[in-house]
């Protein structure tokens, strides 16, 4: 096999390649003074079995015009197979038509990255599932959760209790909850715009209780900022938060650090380690 990476994440695709025990192959990539790019695999990938490692983080635009030319690299380099590995695909969140005359990304990226010429995606904790669906190739959805989870085991989990910030992600966290024997709550979510949202119910026995809270992604951390609020009028006081991907947006970190219930934050390593979060604890899914 070739593995190449392209500029979103090096070091995932770094330590993807130590453990399998192969080399990361290189790639030039340029950027003309018209601001259009160029990208050169420098490795032969004839008949070869070709992953490119590269999740949609910002600057998600550019990082997926990077992806689908390398696709095509390969493409025309006549390797035998292409496989995307994004272990973050931005564009799930565009996943329906709920407004009018609005766009589906979701789809639209998968249109793209088939168009380009990729055979097969491995992707993690799409925000929806049906995500999968999107793409005319085979998509190996695979999931964080055991990861998280080991991060817990072996830690003083007594009256402590699972929860979701929405309903949507409460299956995810029932399947986390079972792995450590744990009961599980979720929050009646909605979203009011792309930093603010409202939680008006928890569905779940929290009162009195520690709390794991399980999401797929943390972007501005109004998701789970709402939630540790609720959370602690429900007596609820103490809160470690888990996420897959760890974007941490805007203010995300500054939030967190300064709500008194959070004890710790861990991520995965789907997306880079953000900038002065020294405390955020990361597991890596390298290995899955
Ligand atoms: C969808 O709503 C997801 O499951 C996450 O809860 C969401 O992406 C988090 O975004 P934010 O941190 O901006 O609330």
């Amino acid at each position: 096999i070739v593995v190449f990476s392209g500029s979103a994440h090096t070091g995932l695709a770094e330590k993807i390649c130590a453990d399998l025990g192969v080399p990361l192959s290189p790639v030039e990539i340029h950027r003309f003074s018209n601001d259009c790019l160029q990208v050169q695999l420098q490795v032969n990938c004839r008949q070869r079995d070709v992953y490119i490692v590269q999740p949609l983080v910002p600057p998600t635009q550019e990082h997926l015009m990077e992806l689908l030319l390398m696709i095509d690299a390969a493409r025309g380099a006549s390797a035998q197979q292409i496989t995307a590995v994004m272990p973050h695909y931005a564009y799930a969140r565009s996943d329906k038509k709920d407004a009018s005359r609005i766009s589906i990304g979701g789809r639209l990226v998968a249109d793209l990255l088939v168009a380009a010429g990729v055979d097969r995606v491995l992707t993690m904790a799409l925000h929806a599932p049906q995500v999968h669906g999107f793409f005319s190739v085979p998509v190996d959805h695979l999931t964080a959760i055991g990861v998280l989870a080991d991060h817990f085991r072996g830690k003083d989990l007594a009256d402590t209790v699972v929860v979701s910030p929405d309903l949507g992600n409460a299956k995810t966290a029932t399947q986390f909850a079972r792995l450590l024997g744990l009961p599980v709550a979720a929050g009646s979510k909605q979203r009011l715009a792309d930093d603010r949202v409202v939680i008006d119910a928890i569905v779940g026995d929290v009162a009195g209780r520690r709390a794991i809270i399980l999401d797929d992604e943390i972007a501005t951390g109004g998701s789970i900022i709402e939630l540790l609020d609720r959370l602690k009028e429900r007596g609820c006081v103490q809160a470690a938060v888990a996420c897959t991907h760890g974007l941490f947006a805007g203010r995300a970190v500054e939030r967190l650090r300064s709500h008194p219930s959070v004890t710790e934050v861990i991520s995965t390593d789907t997306v880079p380690r953000p900038p002065g979060f020294p405390e955020l604890q990361v597991s890596s899914v390298s290995t899955l």
